[in-house]
């Protein structure tokens, strides 16, 4: 990764000491690069050069509003998947037209901010089930609009993914079985306050392997064909995310390989395109930079204690995800690497971030960055333990801005009350 790379011996993001990062904010704290973000998403317009694509970057991954922002001047739309995220897009600037709602649990009220977004409402809702169908129409109606939709398309194909991250098979919980997708569509057509234009399909996360994508490309095509033939006016085809990244010593996907399968089975269809990244964009934007606070020799293991712990970054705990560790000093040329257990303060066995992970000599107070967590690592953190969320820093070149602040306790505290009668429990 360029972006992070070690010069005059310190680990550095961008022009920046990861050292100077920590003097200034503490330590743990996320630091995202925006060459990175901007390389990427660049990546992949450009592997999509000559197609009529909409890269609606999934919120989910990483909300942090100056991302969005730096995102969203770059031409993203957004894929959002609550109220929350949709105010978040809007926030940063990108407009509703460029909006995208998923998700298999929309409420009647998400629904009506949704269609209600800047006077126009968003660009799309993709739908995952009938109920979910009839309810927008509802919605739609009572306030005398038109839903744009999608439906999500579950194709029965395995990503070959990590089993929690799959979507596409029939067993999830995710769209609509692709052999009654012309019955559904036929349905929505005939309902008030929904309009049927796109088709949604997204199989699952860190696909590493393109082939799932060519057999899913290839059946939704011939989807596509069909519903046409039935008379559905589709204009848009939304090919969802889950291009995977390197962690590992894996090979991730080249965008153009991607690209090339879309312009082998959809692009001659004439239609739009939306595309939902997460992880490819900013997965290798960011990383975790923490403190050793104690070293820890047991009987048979050595066991680095970091400030950090599975609530900052849960990704291992949750899918024994795989995170590269590397000290911020250096390493000499002749430091002897010896298996470290890297875990975290929190009282769970499970808040491990590595086993036997082969580290150089490592002392309380030294730094160390956990790599590739900039999709789903913030994003997913939690005040486990009372413990602050980790705050987030922003690098551009030489320069570095705190874009969201460490809490205190009375940030943390602010939205609880205590109830008069609990002076009187007491007596
Ligand atoms: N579109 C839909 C409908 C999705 O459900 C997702 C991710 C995306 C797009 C973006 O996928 P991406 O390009 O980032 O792979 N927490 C897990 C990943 C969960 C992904 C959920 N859906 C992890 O840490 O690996």
């Amino acid at each position: 990764m360029p972006w992070f790379s070690y010069r005059e011996g310190v680990l550095h993001a961008e022009g920046v000491p990861l050292s100077a990062i920590a003097k200034a904010v503490g330590t743990p704290a996320y630091v995202y690069s925006v060459a990175a973000l901007t390389d990427r998403y660049t990546a992949l317009s450009e592997a999509f050069a000559g197609l009529p694509a909409l890269i609606a970057y999934a919120v989910k991954a990483n909300g942090n509003l100056a991302v969005l922002r730096h995102l969203g001047s770059l031409g993203a739309g957004a894929d959002v998947v609550s109220a929350g995220e949709m105010q978040l897009a809007l926030k940063a600037g990108i407009a509703p037209n460029k909006i995208i709602f998923a998700g298999v649990g929309k409420t009647a009220d998400e629904m009506r901010a949704a269609l209600r977004a800047g006077n126009t409402g968003i660009l799309q809702f993709n739908v995952e089930s009938e109920p979910e169908l009839h309810l927008l129409s509802q919605v739609a109606t009572e306030l005398g609009v038109v839903a744009p939709i999608a439906i999500r398309i579950n194709p029965d194909i395995d990503a070959k993914t990590h089993k929690k991250i799959t979507t596409g098979k029939a067993e999830n919980k995710f769209g609509i079985p692709i052999a009654r997708a012309r019955e559904i569509y036929a349905e929505a057509m005939k309902l008030p306050g929904i309009k049927p234009l796109a088709v949604h399909v997204h199989i699952g996360s860190q696909l590493t392997d393109l082939a799932p994508y060519d057999a899913t490309f290839a059946r939704l095509a011939d989807l596509v064909r069909e519903l046409r033939a039935d008379g559905v006016p589709l204009a848009r085809i939304d090919l969802g995310g889950g291009l995977g990244i390197r962690y590992d010593g894996e090979t991730a996907p080249d965008p153009r390989a991607y690209a090339d399968l879309v312009r082998k089975h959809i692009a001659p269809l004439g239609c739009e395109l939306a595309l939902e990244p997460g992880r490819f964009i900013v997965g290798n934007a960011g990383l975790l930079l923490c403190g050793v606070t104690y070293v820890k020799q047991a009987d048979a293991k050595r066991f680095l204690i970091l400030d950090a712990g599975m609530n900052d970054l849960i990704r291992p705990a949750l899918y024994e995800a795989h995170h590269g560790i590397v000290s911020v000093a250096e390493p000499a040329a002749d430091a002897v690497y010896a298996p470290a257990d890297v875990v975290g303060p929190v009282c769970e066995t499970g808040d491990t971030f590595a086993e036997e992970r082969p580290l150089p000599p490592m002392q309380a107070g030294d730094l160390l960055a956990i790599l590739s967590a900039g999709a789903y690592s913030a994003a997913m953190a939690s005040t486990y333990n009372a413990r602050p969320l980790a705050p987030e820093v922003l690098v551009h070149g030489d320069r570095f801005a705190i874009v969201r602040r460490r809490p205190t306790i009375e940030d943390m505290t602010v939205l609880e009350t205590q109830p008069t009668w609990l002076d009187k429990a007491a007596s």
